[in-house]
C-alpha cells in the first residue's frame, strides 16, 4: 500500500507503508529521549521526599548524570553502528532503555537511582544518533527531511507526555511510575526492531548486495534500485576509514556538525525546556499558572515541529533553519525586555515574557531543533557516517550538560535580563554562521550529497 504525500508543484511522492512504519517505529527512540529528559523535573519533587530530603546538588546529579551517560552513549553508538549494523545497535539501545527505566522505577536507594540515570543516559545518547542515522538511510531522498524529523517530533511529544504524566501523577506522588512508564515504548522499540530490516546502505558497504536489494525492493520504486546500489558502492569505496574523520575533505563538515550541535544548546533551549516552571514561579507566577504555561510551551514545541516535518522537503533545510534561528533571537529579546523592570513580573509584562518564550520555542521547533539532527544524518560520507554523527552528537550532549549545570548560577549572577540577552546574542552569532556555512541538502540522495560535499 502507498501513502500519498502531496508536494506542491512537484509530482506526488509516494511513501510506502513499510517506509513510514520503519520511520515511526524507530522514532520511538526519540520518544524515549524526550520522555526521559523531560520526566525528571516533576519526579524530583517526590524523589526528594522519599529519600529524606535531597540537597540541591544531589537533585542536580539525578538530572545531569543522564546527560553524562548520553555523551558516553553517543561516543560508543556510532562505532558500534558502523561495525555491527544500525538495526542491532537500535535493538541493544532499546534493551538498555528497558534495564535503565526499570532500575530507576524499582531502585531501593539513591545511589542506585544515580546508576539508573546513567544507564538511561547511555541509551538516550545512543538513540539520539542511531535513530536519525537509520531512518536517513532507509527512506527515499524526496521525503527524507520529514521522515528523519519524525525523530524530533517524537522527542517533543515525549517531553510533552512526560509533563502531562508528571502532572497527572502528582496527586499520588508516584515517581516510580513516572520513571517506569517509559518501559512501554522501550519494549515496543525492541520488539519493533526485531521485525525491521537492516539499513540497505550499511548492507551494501558490507558487500551484502543481495540482502540490500531485498530491502530496497520493500522501500523504493523498482527503477531506482540498481542505480542506488551502484552509487552507494562507489561512494563507500572512496574513503580510507575512520582516519578520514580528520582528513582535509571531511574536517569542514565535522565543524558544521559540531557547531550546529553547540549552537543548538548554547542558544538556551534546555534552560526553557528544563527550567521554565521554576523561572516563571520565580517571576511571581502561581504554581498552576507556571505549569500551565509550561504545558502550552511543550504543545507549541510539538505543533511547530509538525509544521517543520511538513515543510522540510518542500522549502528545504536552510530557509527553515535561518528563519527559525532569527525567530529565536526575536523571542529571546522579547523575554529579556520583559525582565527590564525587575525580576518580578506582573500583568502585561508576565504575558509578554510568556509570549517571548513561546516565540522562541516555536522558532526552535521549526528550525534548529529538527535541522541539526537531520543534517548530521545527511552530510557525512557513508563509510564514517556513524563515527562522524557520534562526534556531533557528543558535542550536543556535552554542551547541553554545561549549559544545564551552569544556568542557575548564570541566572543569579546576571539576572533574567542578562541571561536572556546573552542567549539572544549567541543566537545572532549562530545565525551568521548558519548563513555562511550550512549546506542545503533537500531532494538529493545521500550519495549525491556526498559527491557534492566531500572532495577527495
Ligand atoms: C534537542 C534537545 C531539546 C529538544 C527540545 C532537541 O533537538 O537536542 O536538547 O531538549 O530538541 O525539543
Amino acid at each position: 500500500m502507498m501513502l500519498i504525500a502531496k508536494r506542491g508543484a512537484e509530482p506526488a511522492a509516494r511513501i510506502r507503508r513499510h517506509v513510514a512504519l520503519s520511520a515511526a517505529i524507530t522514532a520511538l527512540g526519540g520518544l524515549l529521549f524526550g520522555y526521559d529528559t523531560g520526566v525528571v523535573s516533576g519526579a524530583l519533587l517526590f524523589v526528594k521526599k522519599d529519600f529524606g530530603g535531597l540537597s540541591e546538588f544531589r537533585q542536580e546529579l539525578v538530572t545531569s548524570l543522564l546527560l553524562v551517560g548520553a555523551v558516553v552513549g553517543a561516543l560508543t553508538a556510532g562505532r558500534v553502528a558502523d561495525r555491527i549494523g544500525r538495526r542491532p545497535t537500535t535493538a541493544i539501545t532499546a534493551a538498555v532503555f528497558v534495564v535503565g527505566v526499570l532500575l530507576a522505577a524499582l531502585t531501593p536507594t539513591y545511589p542506585v537511582l544515580l546508576v539508573a540515570r546513567i544507564v538511561i543516559g547511555l541509551a538516550v545518547g545512543s538513540a539520539s544518533m542511531v535513530v536519525p542515522l537509520y531512518i536517513g538511510e532507509v527512506v527515499p531522498p524526496r521525503v527524507r527531511g520529514g521522515l528523519v524529523s519524525l525523530n524530533q517530533l517524537a522527542i517533543t511529544a515525549g517531553i510533552l507526555v512526560s509533563y502531562l504524566i508528571d502532572y497527572g501523577l502528582s496527586s499520588t506522588g508516584n515517581w516510580r511510575l513516572m520513571f517506569g512508564l517509559a518501559a512501554i515504548p522501550a519494549i515496543a522499540l525492541f520488539i519493533g526492531m526485531i521485525f525491521q530490516a537492516e539499513s540497505p546502505h550499511w548492507l551494501i558497504r558490507q558487500g551484502r548486495d543481495d540482502e540490500a536489494r531485498t530491502v530496497l525492493r520493500r522501500v523504493r520504486d523498482s527503477g531506482d534500485i540498481e542505480e542506488e546500489i551502484r552509487e552507494v558502492r562507489e561512494v563507500s569505496e572512496r574513503q580510507a576509514g575512520v582516519r578520514e574523520l580528520v582528513s582535509r575533505s571531511v574536517r569542514p563538515l565535522l565543524a558544521v556538525g559540531v557547531l550546529l550541535a553547540v549552537f543548538q544548546q548554547i542558544t538556551g533551549i534546555n534552560t526553557v525546556i528544563y527550567y521554565a516552571p521554576s523561572l516563571l514561579q520565580g517571576a511571581g507566577f502561581g504554581n498552576s499558572a507556571a505549569l500551565l504555561a509550561n504545558v502550552v510551551n511543550g504543545a507549541v514545541n510539538v505543533g511547530m515541529t509538525i509544521v517543520a516535518v511538513w515543510l522540510l522537503d518542500r522549502v528545504g533545510r536552510r530557509p527553515l533553519l535561518l528563519s527559525g534561528t532569527a525567530g529565536m533571537a526575536v523571542g529571546m529579546t522579547i523575554t529579556a525586555l520583559s525582565f527590564l523592570g525587575g525580576s518580578h513580573l506582573t500583568g502585561a509584562l508576565a504575558i509578554v515574557a510568556v509570549i517571548g518564550l513561546l516565540i522562541y520555542t516555536g522558532s526552535f521547533a521549526i528550525g534548529l531543533g529538527p535541522v541539526f539532527w537531520l543534517l548530521i544524518a545527511e552530510i557525512y560520507p557513508l563509510k564514517i557516517r556513524g563515527a562522524a554523527m557520534s562526534v556531533a552528537t557528543m558535542a550536543n550532549w556535552g554542551a547541553n550538560f554545561i549549559v544545564t549545570i551552569s544556568f542557575l548560577t548564570l541566572l543569579s549572577a546576571v539576572g533574567g535580563v542578562g541571561a536572556f540577552f546573552l542567549f539572544g546574542f549567541l543566537t545572532l552569532v549562530a545565525l551568521g554562521y548558519f548563513w555562511r556555512k550550512v549546506p542545503e541538502t533537500k531532494g538529493r540522495s545521500l550519495q549525491q550529497i556526498e559527491r557534492d560535499l566531500v572532495h577527495v
